[in-house]
């Protein structure tokens, strides 16, 4: 399987010249001009008038009016966008508008703890343990006593480019995800991996999706012999420690220096949590026979957090790390009458059955039971004799304390498993349940909320609460209302689950159960401060056609993406009921809409929205991911490099703020308290680099060194000129 968001074989797919994982982006497979768009602007504003005349004076919302007659009009100040905004750019630069400067920090492999290991190429696994990770993702500043010039910064480490981790891979013709594998007895390094005809075969998982209509008949003697080919391969044992070791979240101290230059700060609550670390499995699934391994016979504990997305932060001020395209790790070879057969809280998320998974991790020579644990065959005679569910202590949200270097970070398994993109919390109010929303990326995925049992108690509330809950997925229907529909065993026409803890490690299953609405690949979600609203991207999805579209999704071959938001009926954001309505339509100037139904222009055509972060004074800051193999090419070429804008919840006008160099995606977006710096993060630059020219040295990316540099993942400081508020 080319990439893990649908789990569908796209025929299309050049799968001898492509990477063989693309970080789980979607690829583009239809540029053709969409015939459906106007009907879709007509149908959207269509609704809006009706819900003006008729529905509206139905909707009883506790601001009193509805959403369609913009109760949130608010006067915002006239400067809350005061920047010039910017053109696209295809440069490798960090872009940002007049009067606004930017400075990088904490690059990928910078020494944050232990004895300081220095950065090169070919560092080495222990070495990596005490730096920061690749390609950082969601992030949040905790200030030390409420500073705004020190604190700790905390970010996710989402996945791995392995040529831009190993020196020993310099001068290889490796694309972007790819790894040496060695032949078996041997050191002489073998050129790709895995044998491209078992690519073919064997490159998708048993996927629900793949297992019934269309799936091509394989040979099964070939299939089984591409298998046996791959496990005669292994992995260098230190590449894939330094591997796990670059994936999870870098805890770092900085601090404004006097010039005005942020910096690391050695510190003894500064750490890794990675690969390997070990955790606690939370919530109803704590315990369950679904989790048990040779690890942890009694189901308590696994080891690692993988692909961490976008982040939370709790309103006991802990951080949440969500675990996305964690599936494409695992592999699973199990078959029964010559097809595969994975259980589906396997084949539903897309574990591979190629036997190596996305980097081989399970091949590292030694056979160490760190590294078989990705293999998630039956080789035992029960669960707690092999790793057949070691794939099930996977797509969590992890809660980590950063100020207490010795805790163990949690599975919180209550929030559900699925592809998690991050989460974000509702307004928080003492005597008030915590409400918790989440989005699964992948397309044709669900959008969750989590209500907690216990009420807020702001001087004793910890993750504990949201160990027991409700967990809802979100209908969205055409007439603009919407419904959370409870995720119980028993309820809502969900039969399948003898228990909680087998619902929740099967989220996806009773979501679709339960008649959820089918998204557009739900990424970040954000809540305005100020009013309550709920905003989330919906990044793309080329492969709805025009028979699956509905109001929410109102797009075929959307590949630009939108952006929804709601308003829940109740203040408390506990009830089932809301509200909602599309914030923009995203594309270029024919293919867009803003909220007033104008089109995006040159200061504001964007695609793939993806980050989404809403500051306290209301600015929507909108971040893209248009993926590596499609940026500057054909229909996306007007778009530049991934970039980030700005928006008025109000007006709905959006202005482009920064955009970023070659090959990456912007990613990250938080600010110091007194919201004067911001940081965002800049991920995979590079990435479009061809095996071709990443043999030959020609890295399409330099940044953020310049010269001859190996791209690194960074994070940049943007401050202003003036010492003002970001975004005025
Ligand atoms: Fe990791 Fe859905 O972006
Ligand atoms: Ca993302
Ligand atoms: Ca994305």
């Amino acid at each position: 399987m080319k990439d893990t968001t649908d789990h569908i074989v796209d025929p299309s797919y050049d799968y001898e010249s492509k990477p063989w994982h693309e970080h789980g982006d979607e690829r583009p497979s239809n540029f053709s001009p969409n015939p459906t768009f106007y009907d879709v602007c007509e149908q959207r504003f269509s609704r809006r008038r009706l819900m003006q005349g008729g529905l509206a004076a139905a909707v009883t919302s506790v601001y009193g009016l509805s959403f369609a007659s913009n109760a949130f009009a608010r006067d915002l100040p006239a400067d809350l966008i005061g920047f010039e905004p910017i053109m696209t750019s295809e440069a490798d630069s960090i872009e940002v508008p007049p009067g606004y400067r930017a400075q990088v920090i904490c690059r990928s492999g910078e020494p944050i703890s232990g004895d300081m290991p220095a950065y090169r190429r070919d560092n080495t696994a222990a070495e990596q343990e005490h730096q920061i990770g690749q390609h950082h993702d969601g992030i949040h500043f905790f200030p030390v006593d409420g500073s705004s010039e020190d604190g700790y910064l905390v970010m996710n480490h989402e996945y791995i480019e392995p040529r831009y981790l190993h020196g020993a891979f310099e001068g290889r013709a490796l694309g972007s995800g790819e790894v040496v594998y060695l032949p078996e007895e041997t050191t002489v390094q073998a050129e790709t991996d895995p044998p491209a005809e078992m690519q073919e075969l064997l490159s998708a998982p048993g996927s629900a999706a793949m297992v019934g209509d269309g799936q091509a008949e394989v040979d099964v003697a070939e299939v089984e012999e591409a298998i046996e080919e791959a496990l005669t391969q292994h992995r260098d044992r230190d590449q894939v420690l330094k591997e796990l070791y670059a994936h999870g979240v870098s805890i770092v101290r900085v601090r404004k220096g006097e010039s005005g230059e942020w910096s690391i700060v050695e510190d003894p609550l500064n750490r890794r949590i990675h690969g390997m670390t070990e955790m606690e499995i939370g919530g109803p699934v704590r315990g369950h026979d679904l989790v048990k391994t040779r690890f942890s016979p009694n189901g308590t504990r696994t080891r690692g957090t993988l692909n961490n997305c976008a982040h939370g932060v709790t309103p006991w001020n802990t951080y949440l790390a969500a675990e996305e395209n964690w599936a494409g790790y695992f592999t699973n070879t199990d078959t029964l009458d010559q097809k595969p057969d994975q259980p589906r809280e396997h084949a539903r998320y897309g574990v591979a059955s190629n036997g190596t998974g996305r980097y081989g991790w399970n091949l590292a020579r030694g056979g160490e039971d760190e590294f078989v644990r990705f293999d998630a065959s039956i080789r035992g005679a029960d669960a707690t004799e092999d790793y057949r569910n070691e794939p099930n202590n996977f797509g969590w949200v992890v809660e980590i304390d950063p100020f207490d270097p010795e805790s163990v970070p949690v599975k919180r398994t209550h929030l559900g498993r699925y592809a998690h993109e991050g989460v974000v919390f509702g307004p928080v109010e003492a005597g008030k349940p915590i409400v918790a929303y989440a989005g699964d990326d992948a397309r044709f995925e669900y959008i969750y909320k989590f209500v907690s049992a216990a009420t807020y108690d702001p001087e004793t509330t910890d993750g504990s609460i949201l160990d027991e809950g409700t967990l809802y997925a979100a209908k969205f229907n055409d007439d603009g209302t919407g419904e959370w529909l409870a995720l119980r065993p028993g309820e809502n026409g969900i039969t399948d689950f003898a228990d909680m803890g087998e619902l929740l490690v099967n989220t996806r299953a009773a979501a679709d159960q339960a008649g959820a609405t089918k998204m557009d690949r739900p990424e970040w979600g954000a809540v305005d401060p100020n009013t309550g609203e709920v905003y989330f991207t919906l990044t793309n999805n080329t492969r709805r056609i025009q028979s699956q579209v509905d109001m929410a999704n109102p797009r075929a071959n959307n590949q630009f993406g939108h952006i929804i938001k709601w308003r829940e009926r109740t203040e408390d954001h506990t009830g089932t009921e809301f509200d909602w309505d599309l914030f923009v339509i995203a594309g270029g100037p024919d293919t867009s809409a803003d909220l007033k139904g104008n089109p995006l222009d040159e200061t504001s055509i964007f695609a793939a929205p993806d980050g989404l972060w809403i500051d306290p004074d209301s600015r929507v800051w909108i971040q893209t991911d248009i993926g590596e193999s499609a940026q500057n090419v054909g229909d996306f070429e007007q778009f530049g490099n991934n970039q980030m804008l700005c928006a008025n919840p109000v007006t709905g006008e959006i202005r482009r703020f920064l955009t970023g160099p070659i090959g990456q995606e912007i990613t990250g977006v938080i600010t110091t308290p007194d919201q004067r710096t911001m940081f965002i993060n800049v991920q995979h630059p590079g990435a479009t680099t061809t095996a071709e020219d990443y043999a030959a040295g020609r890295h399409l990316s330099h940044w953020p060194d310049g010269g001859d540099a190996w791209p690194r993942s960074a994070t940049v400081v943007i401050t202003k000129e003036d010492g003002g508020v970001i975004g005025t």
